[in-house]
């Protein structure tokens, strides 16, 4: 494996570790839901519900978790979701998870909000990354923002529209942690208790690049993580609509998804908007709570869109089995952004990598358990006694 693996032998334990290295604040920014965490806790405890059958003598000696999306082969069926905040966990953690989700081959996709240059981080990715995009309220500013995505030589662009508003996130207020970052008296006193963190993130990040900033946005807008007013005057825009995502199509020659969705109508319209994939998402359970999990959708999503677009769901992966039983219900790739940023935490690159490879071997030997010896005999022929909710003859990719 290259390194010990830290003593980490699964993404709970890197979860623990990143638990231990990070302040209070930024550690449960990163860890935690919205209101209740309900869809938090529901994104896992569905996956855990599914039980999978077992298959012996199958000769599974030739097996392998590679696919194809895109016109790309990944080792695995996975990709690490955008996350506005691997460079608080780790100095210039965005560019570590590039070159972790390189080295392993699954693609990583770089954030609108990431505190590391877009280009930066497209060159560590080796031609993995994909792009996330927050709309702008202001939909010139975006348009101009996506020319510079599409010239630095992205392919693949999610756009996120699940956040017209903010989230309800109290533990943030108790904490006195806010995105924009704001050094309240109460977040001093957990980065002092944390000298380590100091050392590795705080000190390098400062001597290195100055404060912490959404780098990568356009100098209309505050550049300083700190300035609450114009960030808030630009961000989760309420207006945003179907029509921006029309416009975003005109100029986007490259693949275009939307993420955030959970509903078989709004995965039509993006279908019948010529776009290539949705990513079905309740963000990781931080923003609506009674949200269903994304796995659940996948099965009526399925149905509705058929093989015009592809699926990929996030929110809740930790095992490489869930990875099995979600390529098994129709769709095309998980992603995930937490298990790798307790990676990012606890070993930067190489704690990312970690992470990945947990997923890789766990995928590997739960397809040899299950008879499997590809990603294309997934179907939902795996499970024993399904739920109601997976129709039978619901049709895998
Ligand atoms: C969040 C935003 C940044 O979930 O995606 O915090």
């Amino acid at each position: 494996m290259g390194n010990d693996g830290f003593g980490a032998y699964n993404i709970e334990d890197l979860r623990l570790r990143a638990k231990k290295r990070l302040p209070r604040g930024i550690f449960e920014y990163v860890d935690r839901g919205a209101e209740d965490e309900v869809a938090l806790r529901h994104n896992t405890a569905i996956y855990r519900s599914l039980k999978i059958k077992n298959r012996v003598l199958a000769d599974v000696s030739e097996r392998t978790t590679v696919t194809e999306l895109f016109g790309h082969k990944f080792a695995m069926p996975f990709g690490i979701s955008p996350t506005a905040s691997a460079g608080l966990v780790c100095e210039g953690g965005e560019v570590g998870l590039a070159r972790a989700a390189a080295r392993m081959g699954v693609p990583c996709t770089a954030a609108t909000s990431s505190l590391t240059p877009m280009e930066e981080i497209y060159e560590a990715g080796d031609g993995n990354i994909w792009f996330q995009l927050y709309m702008w309220s202001d939909m010139d500013l975006t348009a101009r923002f996506v020319e510079r995505v599409k010239a630095t030589g992205f392919e693949t662009m999610l756009v996120t529209v699940d956040g017209p508003v903010p989230s309800n996130r109290e533990y943030n207020y108790h904490n006195g942690f806010a995105m924009p970052l704001r050094y309240s008296p109460k977040l001093i006193a957990q980065v002092l208790a944390k000298p380590g963190w100091c050392l590795r993130v705080l000190a390098p990040q400062y001597l290195k690049r100055g404060p912490f900033r959404k780098v990568n946005n356009p100098p209309e807008l505050a550049s300083k993580l700190t300035q609450v007013e114009v960030e808030s005057a630009y961000t989760k825009p309420a207006a945003q609509n179907w029509d921006d995502i029309k416009r975003i199509r005109d100029m986007w020659p490259g693949n275009l998804l939307v993420k955030g969705l959970q509903s078989s109508e709004d995965a039509v319209i993006a279908a019948d908007l010529g776009l290539q994939g949705v990513v079905l998402s309740n963000h990781g359970g931080r923003y609506l709570d009674s949200a269903p999990a994304p796995l659940e959708v996948v099965p009526e999503v399925k149905a509705a869109v058929g093989d015009r677009i592809k699926i990929i769901i996030d929110s809740g992966a930790r095992r490489g089995g869930d990875i099995v039983k979600a390529i098994a219900l129709g769709a095309d790739m998980v992603m995930s952004g937490r298990p790798t940023l307790y990676g990012s935490a606890v070993a930067g690159e190489a704690g990312s990598y970690r992470a990945l490879e947990i997923f890789q071997t766990e995928m590997d030997r739960v397809i040899a358990q299950i008879g499997v010896n590809g990603i294309d005999e997934l179907g939902p022929h795996i499970f024993w006694n399904p739920p109601d909710w997976i129709p039978k003859g619901v049709v895998a990719s």
